[in-house]
């Protein structure tokens, strides 16, 4: 049943995405080359189907979410191209094709994050993807901005580049686990929320208890996987937090605790859930799949 969501979800993401990346001049022809390489590698597009679940749960229509499934999308898209850049993780390999500083340049691999971010917040008010009323529109926008910023993603890459070398306690890795990675996968249940435009109070607490549980466990099965699986695989090198030195889920706790941990993350997943019908079930398919990935 997930395959099938997520093919057709991703099937709907790209061709929404796809309409992004034309340039407006001939001079700005590779910087748009190298922003939609960037975007459309592959990519499990986990954060889109996220939004498009959470619009269907609350009993509104997948393409509602085109808007916020593009612009968590794109926000993501910026933030591996800039964690893969020397300065950062220092990764050549990304969705199995080579990261796009080295396809491209440094420059323009920065750039291309720089402009893949803004995209992102055009994409939420692009008409075109989403109908949802200007009130609701700048909801979302500032909760995007939120969650990609200084005190979301960029926080959490701050405190994950601090970290290398130092050996943090459970406290500090989850928080930074938190922020670099759950950050945007909690906004992106959030946004598919607002976007059915049908969100109640109560059920957006729901959903954002479930979402901070797959956020931290999408980043601890990140880790198990880079100990455990294969580059080939992955997309991306295997063993490169143990070659970095990073502090990471199974280095703190050993992989067996991890995975434990993320199984526990999960079921607070779908206990968040009870409420409820099976307009839920993709969200709760993808609670399931995040800890059960394999790449
Ligand atoms: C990788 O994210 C980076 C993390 C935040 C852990 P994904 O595993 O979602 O990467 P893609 O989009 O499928 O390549
Ligand atoms: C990346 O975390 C998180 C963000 C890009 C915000 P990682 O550095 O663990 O991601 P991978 O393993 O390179 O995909
Ligand atoms: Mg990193
Ligand atoms: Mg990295
Ligand atoms: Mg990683």
């Amino acid at each position: 049943m997930i395959a099938t969501y997520s093919a057709t979800s991703q099937a709907r993401v790209n061709a929404a995405l796809e309409t992004l990346f034309s340039a407006p001049s001939p001079e700005l022809a590779r910087l748009y080359e190298a922003m939609r390489y960037s975007v459309m590698n592959g990519g499990k597009r986990v954060r889109p189907l996220l939004a498009y679940a959470a619009c269907e749960a609350l009993g509104g229509k997948a393409e509602q979410a085109n808007g916020a499934a593009c612009a968590v999308e794109l926000i993501h898209a910026y933030s591996l191209v800039h964690d893969d850049l020397p300065a950062m993780d220092d990764d050549d390999l990304r969705r199995g094709q080579p990261t796009t500083h080295k396809k491209f340049d440094e420059a323009c691999a920065i750039l291309a994050g720089d402009g893949l971010q803004s995209l992102a917040f055009t994409a939420l008010l692009d008409p075109r993807l989403s109908t949802v009323d200007a009130e609701i529109r700048l909801q979302m926008v500032s909760a995007l901005a939120q969650a990609a910023g200084p005190a979301g993603m960029v926080g959490g890459q701050a405190i994950d580049l601090g970290s290398v070398g130092l050996k943090l306690d459970q406290k500090a890795l989850e928080y930074m686990h938190r922020h670099k990675t759950g950050a945007l996968i909690e906004v992106s249940v959030k946004l598919g929320a607002l976007a059915s435009g049908l969100a109640e109070e109560d059920e957006l607490t729901s959903l954002q208890t479930y979402a901070q549980a797959i956020g931290l466990a999408f980043q601890v099965q990140d880790d198990i996987l880079d100990v455990e699986s294969d580059t080939e695989t992955l997309g991306k090198r295997q063993g490169a937090d143990i070659a970095r030195d990073k502090p990471t889920y199974p280095s703190l706790l050993g992989l067996d605790a991890a995975k434990a941990y993320a199984l526990e993350l999960r079921d607070q997943a779908l206990h968040a859930l009870r409420p409820f019908d099976a307009a839920a079930e993709p969200l709760r398919e993808l609670a399931r799949y995040i800890v059960d990935r394999r790449s």
